[in-house]
């Protein structure tokens, strides 16, 4: 339970706000990179409650600018693709990716042009995905260099869909393990009779509803066990699923093979990147990557019609508060259905938003199933709290080996499950 003040605290993302400053510390995925094409159309994002237009020029490069021009602040996403800068449609002023302004044609003092620079912000582009740094430039902290970054674009598959709700409840639900057995029992069931590794891996889960819930903290944010004693016609043992927190927006699943990124957009809406890889198969391809997306609810037909993209966001005519989701209470009723929602992302999205755009905490009752809850906050707002006292927030300051940071899970045995991290995070010493 959050009070209101602590709530906002926790919530709020804008440049003036304590967790907005905080978020500004890390680099964070904006776009996919197939988003934006070379010397193609600006556009317009949103992210921790400012606008940026993204652009990519005729070399590839990309730029993350201010959505207004540093002339008069007409929107930059009006402007003109021109190969080398994007150039304003009201006085012709011209920027470079890197903010390097190229040409201002209604000015006639040649020299004008090199005494100004272009609101651009520091970008990165890796792991299929754009990642932008909006902190202020003397704290631009080390790029966090994934081992799946460096597998072929094949074999790693990534998508991005958009939630009206506040960031924090969405990722909520990615350390929250009890609510997988109840509200997405029908993915559970149907995942027992696929070939797809992702889903064999969570099958079993719908045989234990109440795991027991473990955390320990990490230099980066924490790692959150749930532990199943499983019965089943294979016997009886202890599963361990373990997925570990990376401040301040990344939960790795503990299939392993996940991440999952929950980007502030606005106080009250978030973009939601997935990020699946395999070492061996080419998930991004043909018919794996159609199986897959299906499978999840993650294809542009689910998207569309469940209102989670761009176009769609917010739409009346979606599934949304206003119609409660378009649940389908016959199939509750019939048994067809738990949830009455399509699918696990459908399920997910209706959990979360209908919570409200900014949740109230003031009056929930957390449980032992909210262990994962009740850490989050905390790390959350640590962060807030060492941002403001002008030190370095959660996997920052002491810098963390990312190839040593994963999800995992096993059938326990004898071990316990902090012997199933790849190996404990080594930690370098404060620069
Ligand atoms: S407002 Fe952009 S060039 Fe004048
Ligand atoms: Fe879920």
């Amino acid at each position: 339970m959050l009070n209101k003040e602590v709530n906002e605290r926790l919530c709020r993302v804008g440049p003036e706000q304590p967790m907005g400053r905080a978020l500004r510390r890390y680099w964070l995925p904006v776009l996919l990179s197939s988003e934006l094409e070379p010397n193609g159309e600006p556009k317009t994002v949103e992210f921790l409650g400012e606008r940026f237009v993204a652009w990519r020029d005729q070399q590839g490069r990309l730029g993350v600018f201010a959505e207004h021009c540093l002339h008069r602040g007409t929107s930059m996403q009006l402007a003109r693709a021109e190969g080398d800068g994007l150039r304003c449609v009201y006085h012709g002023w011209k920027f470079a990716v890197d903010g390097q302004v190229l040409d201002t044609p209604n000015v006639a003092d040649p020299q004008f042009k090199h005494r100004i620079k272009g609101r651009a912000h520091p970008v990165r582009e890796a792991g299929g995905l754009l990642w932008a740094y909006l902190g202020p430039r003397d704290r631009e902290p080390e790029f966090p260099r994934w081992p799946w970054m460096d597998l072929p674009d094949a074999n790693r598959l990534v998508t991005r869909h958009l939630e009206e709700c506040n960031f924090v409840q969405v990722i909520e639900g990615l350390v929250d393990s009890s609510h997988l057995g109840l509200l997405h029992m029908n993915g559970l069931r149907q995942a027992g009779g696929t070939d797809l590794g992702f889903a064999q891996k969570v099958s079993s889960m719908q045989h234990n509803l109440a795991p027991r819930l473990e955390a320990e903290e990490a230099p980066f944010g924490f790692y959150y066990a749930a532990l199943r004693d499983i019965q089943d016609d294979q016997g009886s043992r202890t599963e361990a699923r373990v997925a570990a927190f990376v401040s301040p927006c990344i939960v790795l699943n503990p299939n392993g093979d996940i991440a999952t990124f929950v980007v502030p957009m606005s106080d009250t809406r978030t973009a939601f990147i997935h990020v699946f890889w395999s070492q061996t198969q080419q998930l991004n391809r043909d018919p794996l990557r159609s199986r897959h997306l299906e499978f999840i609810g993650l294809t542009p037909q689910v998207l569309d019609a469940f209102g989670l993209t761009e176009d769609t966001l917010g739409r009346v005519d979606r599934p949304g508060p206003h119609n409660n989701f378009m649940q389908d209470r016959q199939a509750m009723r019939s048994g067809e259905s738990w949830s009455g929602m399509p699918g696990l992302i459908e399920e997910d999205v209706a959990a979360s938003v209908s919570a409200g755009p900014l949740r109230d905490r003031a009056n929930e009752t957390l449980s032992a199933s909210d262990i994962g809850i009740a850490r989050l906050y905390r790390a959350l707002l640590s962060c807030a709290d060492v941002v403001e006292m002008g030190s370095d927030p959660l996997g920052i300051r002491r810098g963390v080996d990312w190839s040593q940071v994963a999800g995992t899970n096993a059938v326990l045995g004898a071990r316990r499950w902090q012997d199933l991290l790849p190996q404990r995070t080594s930690e370098k010493e404060p620069a």
